[in-house]
């Protein structure tokens, strides 16, 4: 795993939103895995910024979100459809039929859960997953207990997850509680991982993610198993670490590469 620390919440946005267009850039039909939340919003304003400023082309690319809500509609001011929407699909230009999230309204939705890990399949798997982290130490929405090993699925929200999320909804008392979620096996399948956290209301659950035991209780924990996994924070975030010094010493803020002995050559 490599930590890199920022100075603000800009910067770490900034610098995640650089690690996709480098990514987009060097494999043009890439498929993207999407995360939501407040933390990406600023991620998805650069990517639209790089888009009409400097073409960055989104024609060739697949995506893939996390999660969605069940029961209420994609055109819901609270769903995650209605988020991606808003804040990169129509402003960029991706095919949306190469969009993907799933569909909370599905009549099955066991079969909703399992059409969905067939799709991640049939278009070769994720190449990168954006990962946020929620204070219950949810990644996508596998919520305390989710086994490392599970699969895209319904889960039930924490009164936790429910209390930080029903503000982003017009009408609070419309916030569902049950989402469709990709699994943490489904997570760790992606071929790299890119979390961005940020803010002093994160630096417990980040510090129990990134130095605390690998546990069911924390799921996002799990992304230290994961071979190829990126943490960009903020010095806000950063101020539970333990270790911070030491993330410092090991990965340069401004390449992300590896600070090696002169004469030896960063991966
Ligand atoms: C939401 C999403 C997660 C997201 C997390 C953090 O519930 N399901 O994918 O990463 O919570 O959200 P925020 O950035 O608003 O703190």
């Amino acid at each position: 795993m490599d930590v890199i620390i920022c100075p603000t919440a800009e910067s770490a946005a900034r610098w995640v939103a650089d690690c996709i267009a480098r990514a987009i850039r060097a494999r043009p039909t890439i498929v993207l895995g999407l995360a939501t939340g407040r933390t990406m919003e600023r991620v998805y304003e650069t990517l639209v910024e790089w888009h009409r400023t400097e073409g960055l082309n989104f024609s060739g690319c697949q995506t893939f979100n996390l999660d969605e809500y069940v029961g209420i509609p994609a055109d819901h001011p609270g769903s995650y459809h209605y988020y991606m929407n808003q804040r990169l699909f129509r402003h960029v230009n991706i095919d949306p039929h190469n969009t993907h999230l799933p569909n909370g309204m599905a009549p099955d939705l066991d079969e909703e859960c399992r059409r969905y890990e067939a799709l991640i399949a049939k278009c070769g798997g994720i190449d990168l997953q954006l990962l946020g982290l929620g204070k219950s130490g949810h990644i996508g929405f596998n919520e305390p207990l989710s086994p490392f090993h599970s699969r895209t699925r319904i889960q039930r929200l924490t009164a936790t997850t429910i209390a930080e999320n029903r503000s982003l909804f017009p009408n609070p008392d419309e916030m569902p509680e049950y989402a469709i979620t990709m699994g943490v096996g489904t997570i760790l399948d992606c071929r790299r991982l890119l979390m961005l956290v940020t803010g002093e209301s994160k630096a417990e659950v980040l510090a129990r993610t990134i130095e605390g035991p690998l546990t069911a209780m924390v799921p996002a924990s799990a992304i230290q198993f994961h071979p190829d996994c990126t943490v960009v924070v903020d010095e806000a975030a950063a101020i539970g670490l333990r270790h911070r010094e030491y993330y410092r010493s090991v990965t340069s803020p401004h390449s992300g590469r590896k600070q090696l002995p002169v004469g030896r050559s960063p991966r």
